[in-house]
């Protein structure tokens, strides 16, 4: 009864996911279907531009297909993607953003800034529409990181234009003080202005919005943490014990905010701080080590001189190292998104 495109779905419905562990047809990964001389061709939608797993799905859908369903002989697959949403932003962020990653860390000092930064230019550069507010009210680093000086953010209706650099769209308390002023905020009017970043600039529709929080787990960062719905945290930590022991607190404060923590970073690891002391820290926690990246002079001068490492040295190890990391991380905050769901939640929608 059937006909040959039902036939090639039900075969592809055999195909798992490698991430998310399901098979790609209930995942509604799979479109434009047709089959013309033996050749089945489709487009398989992944859930971020940043994934490395093309090959798998090649390879697991080729040998679903070819010589299984009737007459198939090859296989053309397109690939388009779309970042699913977490629907817990809707009804409480009247924006267009599909998730909300907020990078803390123990202690200042550590990274956080460098990571944010990096991981931002490896989405926007794997092809995601990225943004990311600097939200670290007494170092806001993150425009000398991207080659900014004193960045002033046009107002157009109302509405304030982030700047744009390496595709990454920004937003930073520095924009808003002079260097020798620092911004002196605390509680309801930092949540307040914080939460301004989101409803009050004009991002776009945005696939990832990363949140550079001020280090620790004191009043700001806790504040902040709670200021707007986050989909998941990335906790970096340098090696040695005495970093991971802040780290813990760091975790413990999103585990009470309910804020899922996708995974742990070490920075700086190698001879001078030593390593392993993340990836034991993550193990004991029971979340995701996301990777280390190595300490290196050219992770240092790329924050100094605005030139990311993982754009400016792609294949450096510390390069090669971020660009690993978004890919995982992309990963992990899609499983996170579409945990217990039914269907991908494609397509932003209100
Ligand atoms: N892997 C690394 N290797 C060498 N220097 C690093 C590395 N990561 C960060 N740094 C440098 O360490 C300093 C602190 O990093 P930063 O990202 O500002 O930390 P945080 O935001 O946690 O305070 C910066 O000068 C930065 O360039
Ligand atoms: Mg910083």
């Amino acid at each position: 009864m059937s006909n040959i495109n039902d036939q090639v779905m039900v075969a592809l419905g055999t195909v798992i996911e490698p991430e998310l562990n399901r098979d790609i047809v209930s995942l509604n990964m799979v479109r434009d279907l047709s089959v013309v001389d033996g050749i089945a061709e489709f487009t398989i939608v992944l859930t971020t531009p940043a994934c490395p797993l093309k090959d798998v799905f090649i390879e697991r859908c080729e040998s679903a297909l070819i010589g299984k369903a009737p007459g198939i002989e090859a296989i053309r697959i397109n690939w388009d993607a779309q970042v699913p949403t977490d629907r817990r932003i809707h009804g409480r962020l009247d924006v267009p953003m599909n998730c909300i990653v907020a990078i803390g860390s123990g202690k200042g000092g550590v990274g956080k800034s460098t990571v944010a930064t990096n991981l931002a230019v490896c989405l926007a550069e794997a092809g995601a529409s990225v943004g990311l507010i600097d939200a670290d009210i007494l170092n806001p680093n993150i425009p000398q990181m991207f080659g900014l000086g004193s960045g002033r953010p046009k107002v157009v209706n109302d509405k304030m234009q982030p700047l744009e650099v390496y595709g990454v769209k920004l937003i930073s308390t520095g924009f808003l003080t002079t260097p020798d002023k620092p911004m002196i905020m605390r509680g309801p009017m930092l949540h307040s202005a914080i939460r301004q970043f989101f409803t009050d600039v004009d991002w776009g529709r945005l696939d990832y919005m990363i949140v550079d929080l001020p280090p620790g787990t004191g009043d700001a960062p806790l504040s902040l943490a709670q200021s707007f719905p986050l989909t998941g945290s990335v906790i970096v930590t340098q090696p040695q014990d005495v970093a991971v022991a802040d780290a813990i607190r760091a975790a413990a404060m999103f585990e009470q905010l309910k804020v899922p923590v996708l995974g742990v970073v070490e920075n700086m690891s190698g001879e001078f701080f030593g390593s392993g002391g993340g990836e034991k820290f993550a193990g004991s926690r029971g979340v995701p080590f996301l990777g280390r990246i190595p300490m290196s002079a050219l992770v240092r001068e790329g924050g100094d001189y605005g030139r990311p490492v993982a754009l400016h040295g792609v294949n450096s190890n510390a390069g090669r190292a971020f660009r690993k990391l978004s890919e995982d991380l992309a990963a992990r905050i899609s499983v996170a998104m579409l945990q217990g769901a039914d269907v991908i939640p494609i397509n932003f929608v209100g």
